[in-house]
């Protein structure tokens, strides 16, 4: 998400004469992209002021900026307290930022933290960060509606606003013409993607099997599902497109039904397991992810097992996983106490990780002597003179691949694994 707005911000930049530079000392204007949704985001971007506070001291005109979630939420702090920061720009506000540098370079501190209903940023050609030209992001819905009792999305980012299609496949016809081989639709909960036009509704299966049908050889990812909303007819969508990615990330949060109602997360455990039963049967071979959050108020050890054992029943190829952090404002915050001790949360994470290791590992060892069709991004950074690409389950493989290059895709069978790659040789 974060990547994708930053390329926005070049963008709009860039259209009002800004250039970029690699070395951070001949920078005129320093923009920090920030994320609220957990506390350690925050506390490295407090970090990370310090660190560039000393060349504000070697370069009196520097102008420092802070952009994205956290400025929604600490513009008084920011600027207050933080004397090193002049400009606050928050994730709906982008657009004025040409302005707010010009008045910022008069000498004033400048702040814009106004959320919108309408911005989705659809008209403008993001500047691409990435640096392998295959694969990119493309954002095609802002904020969220759901009220997860943890989280500071919908207070940071606002109400959830969908993105024109025709922006959405516009873009994704000029990635490909540029040579990428590999789009991520990316929003917080993309099965509630809805546009209206003409009397017609336009949904997330409709939207996912356009950019599919764009060319069969642009492999389409998507993040994020949330399970109280995937549908069949999603699952079908998927199933009927080879060039659909078979990864589904569908993050669980807590295997207990309990905690999942204070979570107001709309589903419980049964509900989860079902669906996860209906990717399996619809799309066979698909790689199923999740975030689960240790030690959410008044986690107990028996919820926290069945968390385990969710995760266990999933057999999860990957995963994310957080310590519960109260975040200022949400449900959570106001109404229930952070009550469950932090070395009891940092135990109850460490279990969760080595679990999931187990099962990571477990994956990749079962992928051994299957055959794959990999889209190579590139040399891998460990065995340069080794092609590294990854599986449509979104699974990393090193192989040697003299005569290829990156965008193309190629078949491999899987000799061997690592902890993290598999290894394999072009058949
Ligand atoms: N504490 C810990 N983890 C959180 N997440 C969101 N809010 C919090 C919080 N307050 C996690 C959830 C979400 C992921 C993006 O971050 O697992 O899916
Ligand atoms: Fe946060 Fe829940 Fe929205 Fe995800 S779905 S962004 S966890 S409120």
């Amino acid at each position: 998400m974060n990547v994708a707005d930053s390329e926005v911000v070049a963008s709009i930049l860039k259209n009002s004469g800004f250039t970029t530079t690699e070395e951070i000392k001949d920078a005129g204007l320093i923009l920090i992209n920030t994320c609220s949704i957990r506390d350690n985001a925050e506390q490295r971007i407090w970090g990370r002021l310090r660190e560039i506070g000393h060349l504000k001291k070697k370069n009196r005109d520097l102008k420092i900026g802070i952009i994205g979630c956290m400025a929604e939420r600490l513009k008084e702090k920011l600027l207050e307290t933080e004397q090193l920061v002049d400009i606050v720009v928050g994730p709906d506000a982008y657009r004025e930022l040409p302005g707010l540098v010009a008045e910022a370079e008069g000498g004033h501190k400048v702040v814009n933290v106004l959320l919108s209903h309408e911005e989705t940023y659809a008209d403008i050609s993001p500047v691409r960060m990435d640096k392998n030209g295959v694969s990119s992001f493309v954002s095609i819905m802002r904020g969220c509606n759901n009220m997860c009792a943890y989280c500071v999305v919908p207070y940071v980012r606002g109400a959830e606003r969908s993105r024109d299609h025709e922006s959405i496949i516009r873009e994704v016809n000029e990635l490909f013409s540029n040579g990428y081989r590999e789009v991520t639709l990316l929003g917080q909960n993309v099965d509630s993607y809805l546009w209206k036009e003409g009397g017609h509704d336009t949904g997330f299966p409709e939207l996912l099997e356009r950019v599919a049908s764009v060319d069969p050889l642009l492999r389409v990812r998507f993040s994020t599902s949330h399970p109280k909303d995937i549908s069949d007819e999603l699952l079908h969508t998927i199933a009927r497109h080879e060039n659909i990615c078979r990864h589904i990330h569908l993050p669980a949060q807590s295997g207990s039904s309990r905690i999942l109602e204070l979570m107001n997360r709309e589903y419980s455990r049964e509900w989860y397991m079902d669906r996860v039963n209906a990717i399996k049967r619809i799309i066979p071979g698909c790689a199923i992810s999740t975030d689960m959050i240790a030690g959410f108020c008044t986690e107990t050890d028996d919820d926290h097992k069945e968390s385990l054992s969710l995760m266990e029943w999933a057999g999860y190829d990957f995963a994310y996983m957080f310590k519960y952090s109260e975040r200022p404002g949400t449900k959570a915050a106001r109404k229930y106490k952070d009550d469950v001790p932090e070395e009891v949360k940092a135990e109850r994470l460490t279990e969760m990780i080595a679990l999931q290791n187990r099962l990571s590992s477990r994956s990749k060892k079962h992928d051994v002597g299957k055959i794959f069709e990999v889209l190579i991004e590139g040399s891998s950074k460990r065995s340069p003179d080794n092609l590294s690409g990854r599986t449509s389950q979104n699974k990393v493989v090193v192989f040697p691949g003299k005569g290829h290059q990156k965008g193309d895709y190629v078949i491999v069978r899987i000799e061997r694994c690592t902890s993290a790659t598999l290894l394999g040789d072009i058949i």
